[in-house]
């Protein structure tokens, strides 16, 4: 069933304290290392969205792991989450244009002098080895320099003090192009980092959109209403008037910084690189802001990322067969597609055509529609009592995956598994049942301790 989108990040924090998911934390939290250590151990038993509202030597409440699970997605953009795929594939069409508005929130609190990065921002750093704090929710916003065209991306900004921050943004992602082509006119680039934007944007800013699309307009679409911004304050740029923070600034040309090291998505790190320099100019924020963190690697870093890429496996494999979901469980260089499989070569061109949907589909599992495709447990389960080996596994040697220089030997070849049980042997595969086990609850029939 759809409803209505919602369209600021506090709306859906507050729908998600109102449906008793959000989880308050009012004791003293540092905001180096604790704060994550704390989300690290959350996303790895209940997952529950976290709001922090006392973090030490800033009073500005820090949100987390709020779209960890793909529901939650599916509850700010209105959409049902068993069918999220399929409905923003048909979304990705409607292509809204934004409205600019004179005000809004995100100009309640406006400096644009002695403001302090170092200061003025919660300072959270992540991982052992990371270079000091940094923003992980950040959507840059920019314009093509020539066709004014807006893209949003997420990028990782560590604050080095002051108005000087550091951002990873090479191309050939669509920010790293932009700036390039500013460069060659030595131009620097305006840019607005958005923290706590409105979930549609989140959404796109994680997607491959394609370079000549207008990325608020793609938000704009997935929210069913148009996304609503307001003239940012030092730069040319309209800016998501909803937002919790909004810090705006240049890209300076022909500057690079020694940015890094970081604790990356793979759970490894990224060592030092000589990456791009921000000069901010302004932070404008809410009265009562809300700071957005999200963790590289962990379940909401992965969930945004992996809903498009999912999409993207949808657009390839949807007319082969009858596919019921896709799940991402473990990580997202792989996926594990549901099937309600008519005829036993469906599960290969189904593999053939997921692995080749995107570079990073290195592992793609097919599985019968009773195994959860969201479920690791589930999905081994699969392997282990469903898969051939001698027939099932379609290799794909030397294929390039994950690209990035250091990594991209150690990721080639791709590898399909087929776990769906042949069509010939369906009853004899058939999973068993246990007649009530819905409706039991184990420890109301414990003794007491
Ligand atoms: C939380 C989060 C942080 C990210 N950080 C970075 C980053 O620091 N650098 C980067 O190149 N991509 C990063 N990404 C991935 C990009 O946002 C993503 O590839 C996006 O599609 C790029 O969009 P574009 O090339 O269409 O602009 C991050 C993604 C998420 C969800």
């Amino acid at each position: 069933m759809t409803s209505t989108a919602l369209t600021s990040f506090r709306d859906l924090i507050a729908a998600l304290k109102r449906n008793g998911t959000l989880r308050s934390i009012s004791r003293p939290v540092d905001p180096r290392f604790e704060l994550v250590a704390i989300m690290r151990a959350v996303q790895r038993s209940g997952n529950q969205p976290l709001l922090f509202t006392n973090v030490t030597a800033n009073p500005i409440a820090v949100a987390t792991n709020i779209l960890g699970r793909r529901n939650v997605l599916a509850l700010a953009l209105g959409l049902d989450s068993e069918t999220l795929l399929p409905s923003l594939l048909a979304r990705e069409a409607w292509q809204l244009d934004p409205v600019v508005v004179s005000d809004g929130p995100t100009h309640e609190v406006i400096q644009t002098e002695s403001f302090d990065i170092g200061r003025d921002i919660p300072q959270i750093v992540h991982s052992e080895r990371d270079a000091g704090a940094y923003i992980t929710a950040g959507i840059c916003i920019a314009r093509h320099p020539v066709l004014g065209t807006y893209n949003a991306s997420w990028n990782r900004i560590q604050l080095v003090g002051g108005d000087h921050a550091r951002v990873r943004m090479m191309p050939p992602q669509h920010l790293g192009q932009y700036q390039s082509i500013a460069e060659q006119g030595d131009h620097p680039l305006p840019v607005a980092v958005a923290i706590g934007a409105p979930p549609a944007l989140m959404l796109s800013a994680a997607s491959k959109i394609p370079f000549e699309a207008d990325e608020y307009r793609t938000a704009g679409g997935w929210q069913g209403s148009p996304l609503r911004l307001v003239p940012a304050k030092t730069v040319p740029l309209d800016v998501p008037a909803d937002a919790e923070f909004v810090i705006e600034g240049h890209i300076l040309p022909s500057v690079r910084e020694a940015e890094g090291p970081f604790g990356e998505f793979t759970d490894g790190y990224v060592e030092v690189g000589q990456n791009h320099v921000l000069k901010v100019s302004a932070i404008t924020r809410r009265r009562d802001a809300i700071y957005h963190v999200i963790l590289a690697g962990g379940t909401e870093d992965t969930v945004l990322l992996g809903v498009p890429l999912m999409i993207e496996v949808l657009k390839q494999i949807g007319s082969l067969a009858k596919i019921r979901d896709i799940g991402f469980p473990g990580h997202i260089f792989g996926c594990v597609v549901s099937l309600e499989k008519t005829d036993d070569a469906q599960a290969k061109s189904v593999l053939e055509a997921a692995l080749a949907a995107h570079a990073w589909m290195k592992v793609v599992v097919v599985v019968d529609t009773d195994v959860n495709p969201h479920d690791a447990q589930e999905v081994l389960w699969a392997i282990h009592t469903r898969h051939t080996p001698d027939t099932g596994i379609l290799h794909i040697p030397r294929a390039g995956s994950f690209p990035r220089a250091d990594v991209r030997d150690a990721h080639r070849g791709k590898i399909g598994i087929d776990a769906t049980a042949p069509m010939a042997m369906r009853d004899t595969f058939r999973r068993r049942r246990f007649p009530g086990i819905e409706k039991i609850d184990p420890t109301a029939y414990f003794d007491p301790v």
